[in-house]
């Protein structure tokens, strides 16, 4: 075992709106998720991201304990709206200062920093110009970019354009079950994913023409993942394949009413410079208007292909070509958030995007949900995140060894934090956070997983 390269990418991740704590101090501006968290029943008790981990005031602590955790690289987000309060124009000077004096602390203490420009918190004032339906948000983002990048790109060089698209643009825009909470036709939410696109094309283009260092560019969309049942066959292993890439009827991953899972729709456009023909037709009056030269625009290359995967569906094949989602057996494992726990999607997942889109991977997420506490010895015993993650990490280890190219692993997340509409009852940290004391408290698995780190992998 233990076949990651020696300068293999470990790290842990976290996202600004979920830790930094978002009340409007500094001059920072409203997010979508400040609006949408204050709306009864959307979050759950109501939680917000007001105050979070207190990460804005707490960063240097938190690097510090980051560093003792052996910790070497740090995904982290930049919150457009602590930059520019109304979405453009005006810079915050006291918000950039707090990304300039976040990334040299990192620096000072052996982390690098892995910077997504876009995860999730979208700046309230310019939702209220309609948001990513605007034609004109691609040049928003592009222009929020450039300052981030200008001000940053001396010291950070690897960078991230977008999160889980997926989720902001399905979640958010259709089924409103995240901020902004909106339930919007398939129509305006295809053409709200183009906007997307070109956001991500536009900053692309952005970093690599104003980065003083570097770059190393990527993004992180997550997907839906399928595994075959039966690994020695070439007929499941297609039907797998066939199940993440080829969305439509007849694809048990594909559900109609929420046709943004697809990982072809949007990979394909990033990296292919095209729409997938059958989604295409799947869509038929519902997909977007584009042109030749906004396609060339959104391909951008890139020099890694990130990707958040958490779980994924057994699948064989079917008759006459066709895929059979295989059951879950009874009582198999689930997390606290009642995701399946299933490992292989850490093999399969990698292994079919470097396939398809011939770039190094980089897993920008992986991780659990927990049930976790401070026990009466003042430890968190999170023996489960242990065993999960071992499991995970056994089988990317094992797409290495045969061939994937994987760069990169980062651990979500390196603290409890705001979970979204689950707001702070699922924990996902390796550190406990106690929310009223702000405490962090490492769990046994943030421990472990410095022995993973520090013998890349020999101890799984
Ligand atoms: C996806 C998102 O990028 C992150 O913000 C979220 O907390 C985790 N996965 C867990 O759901």
């Amino acid at each position: 075992m233990a076949n990651f390269p020696k300068d293999f990418f470990w790290g842990a991740a976290a996202a600004a709106y979920q830790i930094e704590g978002s009340a409007p101090i500094d001059g920072k501006g409203a997010c979508v998720w400040d609006m949408f968290s204050a709306i009864p029943g959307k979050t759950f008790e109501g939680h917000s991201g007001a105050s979070a981990c207190d990460h804005y005031h707490r960063y240097e602590a938190d690097a510090a304990m980051m560093s003792e955790l052996g910790i070497p690289n740090y995904r982290l987000s930049i919150s457009w709206p602590r930059i520019l309060p109304a979405g453009r124009s005006a810079i915050n000077a006291k918000g950039v200062d707090f990304y300039d004096r976040l990334v040299d602390v990192l620096l000072a203490k052996g982390i690098q920093p892995w910077v997504t420009l876009f995860h999730w918190d979208y700046p309230y004032e310019l939702y209220k110009l309609g948001g990513w339906l605007n034609p004109e948000s691609p040049q928003w983002f592009a222009e929020y970019v450039q300052i981030v990048v200008e001000k940053l790109s001396d010291r950070v060089s690897r960078w991230m354009t977008i999160n889980e698209p997926q989720c902001f643009v399905g979640l958010g825009h259709q089924t409103g079950y995240h901020a902004p909470g909106d339930r919007l036709g398939l129509k305006e939410v295809l053409q709200a994913a183009h906007h997307v696109l070109i956001a991500h094309g536009r900053a692309v283009q952005v970093i690599r023409s104003h980065a003083r260092t570097g770059p190393t560019i990527g993004w992180a969309p997550c997907g839906a993942m399928a595994m075959p049942e039966d690994e020695s066959s070439s007929a499941d292993i297609e039907a797998a394949r066939k199940a993440v890439f080829c969305f439509g009827p007849g694809n048990p991953l594909y559900s109609p009413a929420e046709p943004l899972w697809s990982v072809a729709w949007w990979s394909d456009a990033a990296v292919l410079g095209r729409y997938p023909e059958g989604e295409l037709e799947v869509y038929g009056g519902a997909a977007p208007m584009f042109t030749e030269e906004e396609m060339r625009t959104i391909a951008q290359p890139l020099d890694f292909y990130g990707v958040n995967i958490y779980n994924g569906t057994v699948v064989r094949a079917g008759g006459d070509g066709g895929i059979e989602r295989v059951p879950r057996a009874p009582g198999a494992p689930v997390t606290a958030l009642k995701w399946p726990v299933t490992p292989t999607s850490l093999y399969w997942g990698p292994k079919f995007l470097n396939e398809r889109y011939n770039l190094p991977v980089v897993v920008t997420e992986n991780g659990l949900s927990g049930m976790d506490w401070v026990s009466l010895d003042g430890r968190v015993h999170d023996s489960q995140r242990i065993d999960f993650l071992q499991r995970y990490l056994r089988e990317l280890d094992r797409a290495i060894g045969d061939g994937v190219d994987v760069r990169g692993y980062f651990q979500w997340s390196i603290m409890d934090n705001f979970e979204w509409s689950e707001g702070y009852k699922e924990r996902f940290g390796l550190v406990h956070v106690d929310y009223e004391t702000q405490k962090r408290t490492p769990k046994d698995s943030a421990y472990w997983y410095r022995d993973v780190i520090t013998t890349n992998g020999r101890v799984l």
